[in-house]
């Protein structure tokens, strides 16, 4: 067997089309331009590189976005000022800061700055909490963007067994949150593993579905993987390359050739994952434009 590639980048292309037509409409009814503001502390070159990603598909879509570059020796009180202003400038609708931030400023006090409704990341507790509960919210965007893959993949998701390696606030959690959720494109069965597994393999073989989020280059091989299964690799690694242009290359959590030959379906890196939460960071901010002024959600809304 060799697995059907899950073409992220070609499905988010469709996805940004629907959303540039749907915000020419919505600017056109209400002379609104969604705004997306990036905050991005240090400079480290992948985040760098995610936000300058970000900003194209803000540009693509006909949203306006700015981007503010702070210092890593920023402290805390640097970072909550623009929040502050942001949480209150109407021609902001979402507000993004690109993590990690360095060690000595708390993600947490930052995450808990942002005004809920401006959380186009989904990380505030208040939206987290109405993730929980299958409650309206903004949804963190890999997450959402992997359940969005497989919708539109064909892939059924009810009933499966989904195994999420990997229990980040940002992508583990809410991913097994949502998949379990009584809902449209929803109720799987979910189990989360992580790095204390003591036989990560034998949980990983349950998987129908394994969504594989650790951040180790290859560290799910072909034998942790059961026959047909459909793999999604969340991880995004650099690991050094003498033979690449820029001496590195990017490599996901899954031993890619190996684990083709046994999933049914699976994944690229790059171009699998990556450019569906971009996408989703689009329709988050849409969605945050269309609730500010008060009118219906928008028609590509989806409940938690
Ligand atoms: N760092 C890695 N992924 C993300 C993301 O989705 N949003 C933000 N703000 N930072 C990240």
């Amino acid at each position: 067997m060799s697995a059907t590639i899950l073409d992220g980048s070609a499905i988010a292309s469709v996805m940004k089309e629907e959303i540039r037509r749907e915000t020419a409409a919505f600017t056109a009814r209400t002379g609104i331009r969604p705004g997306l503001a990036f905050l991005l502390v240090g400079d480290n070159p992948a985040a760098l590189s995610y936000v300058a990603s970000k900003e194209r598909a803000c540009a693509h879509c006909g949203f306006s976005s700015r981007t503010v570059r702070l210092p890593a020796t920023s402290s805390l009180s640097d970072v909550l000022e623009y929040l502050d202003a942001w949480n209150i400038d109407p021609d902001v609708h979402g507000i993004l800061v690109q993590l990690p931030l360095p060690a000595h400023i708390s993600e947490e006090r930052v995450i808990n700055a942002i005004t809920p409704r401006k959380d186009v990341d989904g990380f505030h507790p208040v939206n987290l909490g109405k993730l929980v509960l299958g409650q309206e919210c903004f949804r963190p965007c890999t997450p959402a963007g992997i359940q969005e893959l497989l919708i539109r993949s064909g892939v059924e998701i009810s009933g499966r067994h989904v195994v999420v390696v990997g229990r980040s606030n940002i992508v583990g959690k809410p991913m097994a949150i949502m998949l379990m959720q009584k809902a449209a494109g929803a109720n799987a069965v979910v189990t989360v593993a992580h790095t204390a597994a003591q036989d990560l393999g034998s949980v990983t073989r349950l998987a129908d579905i394994l969504i594989v989020a650790i951040g180790k280059p290859a560290a799910i091989t072909a034998d942790m993987v059961r026959e047909g299964a459909v793999v999604i690799d969340v991880g995004i690694n650099r690991v050094p390359d003498p033979d690449a242009p820029k001496g590195y290359r990017i490599q996901g959590d899954v031993d890619f050739e190996p684990v083709r030959l046994k999933a049914s379906a699976m994944t690229p890196v790059p171009g699998g994952v990556g450019p569906m939460t971009i996408v989703m960071l689009m329709r988050n901010t849409l969605q945050a434009a269309y609730r500010a002024t008060g009118s219906n959600d928008s028609p590509a809304s989806r409940k938690g």
